[in-house]
Order: C-alpha cells, then sequence, then structure tokens
C-alpha cells in the first residue's frame, strides 16, 4: 500500500512509519517540523515538508501521489498551548485535518486512522472507574474540543464518501523519541533530568505534596501496533482506547524510572498545574493491540535504554 503519516517526523508518528515500512508498505512522511526533527524520519520513506493548514500544498501531493491510506498525527499536541492559543490550535487540528480528508476522498483514499486523545476528551475519569468507549465525552481544553471535531468529522466523510475510518484514542503515550523538552511528557523529561542528575518535582493532584495526577501510560510498542492493525483491517471497531487500564501517579511514575535507570535522584513538589486533568484511566480495547498491553516496567525498561544510548 502507498501510505501517507502526517506527523512522520514527530514521536509517535515516526515509529508508524517504522513499522509500515518493516511490513512492506510505500510510506511518505508530511511534518512541518514545528516540533518533529527530519533525523526522526525513517531513511525508507518519502519526506516532504509541508504545513497541512496550507490547502493547496495538502491537494497538490494527495494529486500527486494517489494514496491508498493514511495514518493521520500530524497535531498541535499542546494542552497548555491550545488554551493560550486556541485558534492556532483549530486550525491546525480541525482545519488541517479537514484539509487532509477533503483531498483524501476527491483521490479515492480508502482508509484514514486518526490519532485522538483518550487522555483528554473525558475530562475528569472519577475514582475507581476507566473510562469506556461509552462514556460522555467531556472535553476541557481546546485541545480536546479539536481532537473531538475531527473525530466527528471523520465520522461524516466515512459516512457520506468510500472512506474507512479507524479512531484510535491514545492514553498517555511514552517511549523512546519522545521530546524530553516541552511541557508534555513526562516519562521523556524525568528520565532525561534524572539521568543528567537533576532534580525533578511531582506537580500536585489537588495539594502539594500529594503523589501528583493519575494517568494511564501506554508504551509507544502499542499504539504503533494498532496503527498497523487498523489498516490492516484487524480492527473491526470504528473507535478503540490504546491504553493500559492501569492507574499511575506521577510520584509513582517518578520511582518508577530512577528504579528503570538504577538512580535515586531528588524528588521535589510543585504547585497543581492550570487545566491539569487530575485522574484519567482508560478502559483499553483489546482488539486495539490483539495483545495484553506492555507494562510499565517493560516499557520503561526499553525507554530508558533508548535514552541511554542517544547520550552515548
Ligand atoms: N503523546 C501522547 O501522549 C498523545 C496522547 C494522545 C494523543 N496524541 C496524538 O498523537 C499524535 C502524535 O503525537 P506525538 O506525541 O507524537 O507529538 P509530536 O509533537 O511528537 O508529533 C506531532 C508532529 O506533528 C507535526 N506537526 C505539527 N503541526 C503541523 C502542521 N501544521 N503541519 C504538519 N505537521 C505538523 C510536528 O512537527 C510533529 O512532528 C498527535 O495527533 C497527538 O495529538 C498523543
Amino acid at each position: 500500500m502507498k501510505i501517507l503519516v502526517t506527523g512522520g517526523a514527530g514521536f509517535i508518528g515516526s515509529h508508524v512509519a517504522d513499522a509500515f515500512l518493516a511490513a512492506g508498505h510505500d510510506v511518505t512522511v508530511i511534518d512541518d517540523l514545528s516540533s518533529g526533527r527530519r533525523e526522526n524520519v525513517p531513511a525508507g520513506a518519502r519526506f516532504v515538508q509541508l504545513d497541512i493548514r496550507d490547502q493547496a500544498a495538502v491537494d497538490a501531493l494527495f494529486a500527486a501521489t494517489r494514496f491508498d491510506a493514511m495514518s493521520h498525527q500530524a497535531a498541535q499536541t499542546s494542552v497548555s498551548v491550545s488554551t493560550r492559543e486556541p485558534v492556532r490550535d483549530a486550525q491546525i487540528n480541525v482545519l488541517g485535518t479537514i484539509h487532509l480528508l477533503e483531498a483524501a476522498v476527491r483521490t479515492g483514499v480508502a482508509h484514514v486512522v486518526f490519532a485522538s486523545t483518550g487522555g483528554a476528551i473525558y475530562g475528569e475519569v472519577p475514582e475507581p472507574t476507566l473510562a469506556s468507549l461509552e462514556t460522555p465525552q467531556r472535553p476541557l481544553s481546546p485541545y480536546a474540543c479539536s481532537k473531538l471535531a475531527c473525530e466527528a468529522y471523520l465520522r461524516r466523510y466515512a459516512h457520506d464518501f468510500a472512506l474507512e475510518a479507524t479512531v484510535l484514542r491514545y492514553a498517555n503515550v511514552y517511549g523512546p523519541r519522545q521530546d524530553p523538552h516541552g511541557e508534555a511528557g513526562v516519562v521523556a523529561i524525568f528520565t532525561q533530568r534524572l539521568m543528567a542528575g537533576e532534580p525533578i518535582r511531582v506537580n500536585a493532584r489537588k495539594v502539594e505534596g500529594d503523589a501528583g495526577c493519575v494517568r494511564d501510560y501506554v508504551y509507544v510498542g502499542d499504539v504503533v501496533k494498532a496503527n498497523l492493525r487498523a489498516l490492516t483491517r484487524q480492527i473491526g471497531l470504528p473507535v478503540v482506547h490504546c491504553a493500559t487500564g492501569v492507574e499511575t501517579t506521577t510520584r509513582t511514575l517518578a520511582e518508577r524510572i530512577e528504579r528503570a535507570l538504577g538512580v535515586k535522584g531528588s524528588i521535589g513538589v510543585a504547585p497543581r498545574r492550570d487545566g491539569d486533568v487530575e485522574r484519567s484511566v482508560l478502559e483499553p480495547t483489546r482488539e486495539a493491540t490483539g495483545t495484553a498491553p506492555t507494562s510499565l516496567d517493560e516499557g520503561l525498561a526499553a525507554t530508558v535504554a533508548w535514552f541511554r544510548e542517544r547520550t552515548r
């Protein structure tokens, strides 16, 4: 298949592109390199630097290549940026996605896989429950609103055109190549800082000094598997969760990373961050990966090994 991976210079998209190449597909990556890095794009993929807000450029690419499928990972991914710049967030995430979908249906793309967020669209997930696919959505940030809007657009295009669509709602994804310099991606940030002997801080869930927010950390390898299974039609559902169902506080995460690294770091405390959802844990959809999710310790071992290799 000829597959387009949007955002393929980023953390998740580059792993998805790797997997499609390994499975023998012809892969094109587009990315504007706003947060992605050229060196993340696998050597076997064609790379086109392109901003998905540029509708003419998107149209020209699709007309020239005639893709069979698209894995759409490109996005403005920061919740806090979305609260500061909701218009830019919607321009990239909503309008950019519509540009891609318009070009896709016009040129006969058969299948679109969309990277959505299970971590943001349900809002607060009350103790001790897991958000299921039936849980009502309560997006609390412009980022969550824009992802949910994209899901609705995708449903509309799949309904009106000969387009299959699969929505993958990711929990909190971590693994090799995650950017340790952003404001999100706590696994990458903690790993990098602990390796450098720098202190880390646990932002409060409610009160400074508590164990921090509760998250569902899913290994990037599982997310990649779901992308591959979706495009090879091993996922029959229109929407799935890529998640583990295991809840982990920020403090526990810090301690598990310390253990994986074999170091004892300095773990401090910090106030609650505005806009942080306190608790988000998802019911994993078995069909997404077909296997049990990677355990946190296993995923952290692979992540730590990559960060170590990179700094050698
Ligand atoms: N990392 C997570 O925990 C997580 C959780 C839920 C959903 N997601 C979604 O998964 C996808 C991949 O996220 P990631 O963590 O790999 O982030 P990332 O920032 O590493 O990747 C996003 C990529 O999109 C590119 N991009 C941004 N704006 C663009 C534009 N206008 N035109 C073209 N390319 C553009 C960036 O340069 C980057 O390479 C995103 O859609 C994100 O919303 C991620």
